[in-house]
């Protein structure tokens, strides 16, 4: 048994990393109780889980609350210390694609319903999932994310997940919605559902007063880029993979709601407003690397730029970028650069101290 929870986070405040906030240290201690029930020795022998007769108790921590709250860091700091091996943590949508692929699969052998073996191999090797960001979008997901967890829950996985809504909120709106209800029951049966009503927004707390904008290019703009990016990430990341349509866009530096990519990552390549309405639906801050200044040949990237950073700008996300030049001066002739002034002024507006502060919860 490692140190409790709370007594880490206490060190973190007093090492100056972390400020010290009453709702998330409390918040900690759900944590800490489920962390002691993942650490308990385990009972032995065929049959005796079904023979417990004590009731099971819920399955773990439904934590929501508003942007930049702290909910990913508590969830972090609780994956990175539960003493088992058996544990895992995904971004949910990045997990609901693998589920997807694995249902795609079953079904190709002659079961009468896939999502059984499919709950049955991640149960197998896996006591706890943390998924950071649950939210469902996807009608294919909505349909089978209750019987999925169900049995997930049946075979005493817990679950520990962060979300920017509560239960009742997911998939507003969604089509069919009807169907989808048993599995917000289910999460309010089997998960202590808690919001995280933390005294700030740390994420925008640390930005505030802090230049986003860094030019000319060079050794020293990369540097001061890594060094924010680890600041935010404490050195985390993961690829997520956003589908539109039939297409993937990939982003392979992601980490809580914040994605880190080049220029030419999303400006190089043949992609329209729908992978960047994706994008901005994924994160809450964006690193971009590398802005070029653009001559009169580049007038596709100068436009899906334009059409980048109006959807960043219309999705209130932050921007951390590094370009050649200031904003005014990154396209100055060629096809579009007259309506270039605007995404100008867009940049410098994204690079007050308040941007992003009121961005709505998707
Ligand atoms: N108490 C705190 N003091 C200082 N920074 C914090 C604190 N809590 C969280 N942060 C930092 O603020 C940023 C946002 O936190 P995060 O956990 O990603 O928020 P959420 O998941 O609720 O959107 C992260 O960089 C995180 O490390
Ligand atoms: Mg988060």
């Amino acid at each position: 048994m490692g140190q409790h929870l709370q007594a880490i986070y206490d060190t973190r405040v007093a090492e100056g990393l972390l400020r010290p906030d009453p709702a998330q240290r409390a918040a900690l201690l759900h944590l800490e109780s489920l962390r002691g029930r993942l650490e308990a020795p385990q009972r032995k022998g065929l049959l005796s889980r079904f023979k417990r007769s004590e009731p099971v108790g819920k399955q773990g921590l439904y934590l929501w609350g508003g942007v930049g709250r702290g909910k990913s860091m508590l969830m972090d700091l609780f994956h990175t210390h539960v003493g088992i091996k058996e544990r895992r943590r995904v971004h949910f949508h990045a997990f609901m694609q693998e589920v997807q692929a694995a249902l795609h699969e079953a079904r190709k052998t002659d079961v009468d319903d896939a999502i059984k073996p499919v709950a049955a191999a991640i149960a197998r090797n896996t006591r706890l999932l943390c998924f950071d960001e649950m939210q469902i979008t996807d009608i294919a997901d909505a349909m089978i994310v209750g019987r999925l967890f169900q049995q997930l829950f049946e075979a005493g996985v817990m679950v520990v997940t962060t979300s920017n809504r509560h239960p009742s909120d997911l998939y507003k709106d969604g089509l069919n919605r009807q169907l989808f209800l048993p599995f917000i029951d289910l999460l309010q049966d089997r998960l202590e559902v808690e919001q995280l009503e933390a005294m700030a927004d740390y994420r925008q707390d640390r930005l505030a007063g802090e230049p986003v904008y860094f030019c000319p290019l060079g050794a020293e703009a990369t540097k001061t880029i890594d060094a924010i990016w680890r600041d935010l990430t404490g050195g985390h990341e993961e690829e997520l993979c956003l589908k539109v349509k039939a297409r993937e866009v990939r982003l392979p530096r992601f980490w809580a709601g914040m994605a880190r990519a080049s220029f030419w990552d999303l400006c190089g390549q043949p992609l329209g407003p729908g992978d960047y309405l994706a994008l901005v639906g994924a994160v809450e801050l964006l690193v971009l690397e590398g802005i070029p200044r653009l001559d009169a040949s580049k007038f596709n990237e100068a436009k899906r730029f334009v059409t980048l950073v109006d959807a960043l700008y219309e999705g209130q996300v932050r921007l951390i970028a590094t370009a050649e030049d200031e904003p005014e001066r990154l396209y100055l002739e060629g096809a579009g650069s007259f309506e270039f002034e605007r995404t100008a002024s867009r940049l410098r507006e994204m690079q007050g101290a308040d941007w992003g502060a009121n961005r709505e919860t998707l």
